[in-house]
């Protein structure tokens, strides 16, 4: 007996753990810089830590209460209806909310290449075919409406991700309204805003208001620092409100994570605090990383380091752990995500030795 054919199906590739490196390494995890999944580096707000103490006693029963008002809450934040907002555990959860809501066997999506896989992963557990369209390293991957409908084909989900992932691009809302309005009826636009927070542009969330086919993803793992609790959701066009229902894995989003959630919403602070400390740590890299590296408006900057297995390998040595971006199809390059002020110095100078090193190496 065996699963059913899943070679087209590619594992999702995670950045290094911390665990896992020190194991690895022989040395305690305090020793290790980790920027390679673009966490939050200030970790959880404390309102979220002390709502999950609260709530810990409490998660014998589903989560019902919570769910509603953490939707509730949303809702309000977005001034759009509560059917409009799709709780699910981390964005992650919406994407496959989205698919199992929108995909016939056979549709098809189209996502960024490079890009964030997950896109591509929850299309083909539904039976869906994959198509992409181009963002290029010449040009620091500009996103444009027109590179994305050049490679348009009727597919049923077009994907933009705002900031992207991993270059730190955006696209500007005039672009996915023109994306929207060139493309036919039947197809969705899902703008993903995982990284919206860190951006200082506007988030597409009004245009699900004015329009029927586009969607945003948003999340609590990177400005809110609840990645370990998969906690995020989508806004949807109003008209697709009540499929929630039909597709939504019961009380996925769990008691805690939606109780977390309503405390890092009410704690403001927090995520102005990580936001900050993001744009300083992006435009410090920039600066003083001995590399090219493109703008970010994210948590993360991409850097083109030649062999980026290679400089990733040597950082993880000097204990700094950084993303390798063989699997986006980059090979050249690496991606550091932003952290604290005082380890995005130390990382920066450890990843400067690491490619003098290199570079004298190359040259011996
Ligand atoms: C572009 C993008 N979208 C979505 C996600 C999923 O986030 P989560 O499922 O943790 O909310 C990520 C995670 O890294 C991402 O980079």
């Amino acid at each position: 007996m065996q699963p059913r054919d899943l070679s087209d199906h590619s594992p999702y590739v995670p950045g290094r753990g911390v665990e896992e490196v020190a194991r690895e390494l022989g040395i305690d995890r305090s020793e290790l810089i980790k920027l390679s999944s673009n966490e939050n580096p200030h970790g959880p707000s404390p309102a979220a830590v002390e709502a999950i103490r609260e709530h810990a006693d409490r998660v014998n029963v589903y989560p019902k209460s919570s769910h509603a008002d953490l939707t509730e809450r949303i809702a309000e934040e977005w001034d759009v209806t509560t059917e409009q907002v799709w709780v699910s555990p981390g964005a992650d959860g919406s994407i496959d909310y989205l698919s199992r809501a929108a995909l016939e066997p056979d549709d098809r999506v189209l996502v960024p290449d490079p890009g964030f896989a997950y896109y591509a992963m929850s299309a083909r557990y539904h039976h869906a075919g994959v198509e992409t369209y181009p963002l290029s390293i010449d040009d620091g991957f500009a996103q444009t409406a027109e590179r994305v409908l050049s490679a348009y084909g009727g597919e049923r989900i077009v994907y933009l991700t705002s900031p992207h992932n991993p270059s730190g691009s955006v696209i500007p809302l005039e672009e996915v309204e023109t994306i929207a309005d060139a493309i036919a009826e039947e197809t969705l636009v899902v703008v993903d805003e995982a990284y919206g927070e860190f951006a200082d542009v506007d988030s597409a969330i009004p245009l699900v208001n004015d329009r029927d086919d586009v969607a945003v993803l948003r999340t609590f793992s990177k400005a809110y620092g609840l990645a370990g609790l998969r906690i995020g959701y989508s806004v949807v066009p109003e008209e697709w409100g009540e499929a929630y229902a039909r597709v939504n894995t019961p009380f996925a989003a769990s008691e805690l994570a939606c109780r977390a959630a309503l405390a890092a919403l009410d704690d403001p602070d927090h995520v102005e605090e990580s936001v900050e400390t993001a744009r300083w740590a992006r435009d410090y890299i920039a600066r003083e990383l001995d590399a090219e590296t493109f703008d970010s408006a994210g948590n993360f900057v991409l850097a083109r380091v030649g062999d980026g297995t290679a400089v990733a390998e040597a950082a993880q040595e000097r204990g700094v752990i950084i993303r390798d971006c063989t699997s986006f199809g980059l090979p050249e390059c690496v991606r550091i995500s932003t952290g604290t002020r005082e380890d995005t110095r130390e990382a920066v100078d450890r990843l400067n030795g690491v490619l003098a090193d290199l570079e004298l190496g190359a040259k011996a």
